[in-house]
């Protein structure tokens, strides 16, 4: 099955409470977009979102320029939904982040296991360089991934495990590290998946 098949299969036929990437608050990105102070009219994208609850928050705390970006147009339709009538606030992508032609320049990129599944070096490469060319410089950059400790499969499709090493030598070229943080991550089949989120600043 081809990737966005995939996902749109997925995101059909599963609710929250059966895929194991959910959480009812997406805890550990907004203690790192908390920790920059961005104004509201900074442009924040959540690349591979899904049905992600970060872009509420987001609305919640005032922010205007907001781009949810997802290979599923199934996820947005759900996430929008969800949302309700301040959906029209947001900018709804549907595109595959390695086809992604950005429309302005953002000051916060956010992942949170989408990256991983991006397996061959080709598509890793070219993921990095749409990030280095789509973060105004001083922007922040803020990646989770399955650790070296977690899950070698997401979804059931093999993933990319990181450690702090691994994940920076990716972005070093353009972008320094601030911190990496571990997190134990509880699906809601009551098992634990641990994750590596690092933060890291636009040269
Ligand atoms: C494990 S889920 C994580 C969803 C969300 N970030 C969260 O934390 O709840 C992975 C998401 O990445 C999306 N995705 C996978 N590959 C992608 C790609 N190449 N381009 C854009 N989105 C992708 C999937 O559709 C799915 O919504």
């Amino acid at each position: 099955m081809k990737t966005k098949e995939h996902w749109e299969n997925v995101f059909a036929t599963k609710t929250e409470a059966e895929v194991s990437w959910f959480q009812p608050y997406p805890k550990t990105s907004v203690e790192f977009f908390e920790l920059f102070n961005l104004p509201s009219n900074a442009n924040i994208i959540d690349v591979g979102a899904g049905d992600s609850h970060l872009v509420d928050v987001l609305l919640e705390k005032g922010y205007k320029n907001i781009y949810v970006l997802d290979i599923s147009a199934n996820a947005i339709e759900k996430a929008k939904k969800r949302v309700g009538e301040k959906a029209s606030l947001v900018n709804w992508i549907v595109s595959d982040i390695v086809d992604f032609v950005p429309p302005v320049k953002f000051d916060f990129w956010h992942d949170r296991a989408a990256f991983h599944f991006l397996t061959d070096t080709e598509k890793v490469n070219k993921y990095v360089s749409i990030a280095e060319n789509a973060i105004n410089t001083n922007g922040y950059l803020v990646l989770g991934t399955f650790s070296e400790n977690g899950p070698k499969k997401c979804s059931g499709l093999e993933i990319q495990q990181y450690n702090e090493t691994s994940m920076s030598s990716q972005f070093e070229r353009m972008f320094n590290r601030i911190k990496c943080v571990t997190e134990d991550h509880q699906t809601p089949f009551n098992t634990i998946q641990n994750f590596l989120f690092c933060s890291f600043q636009r040269k």
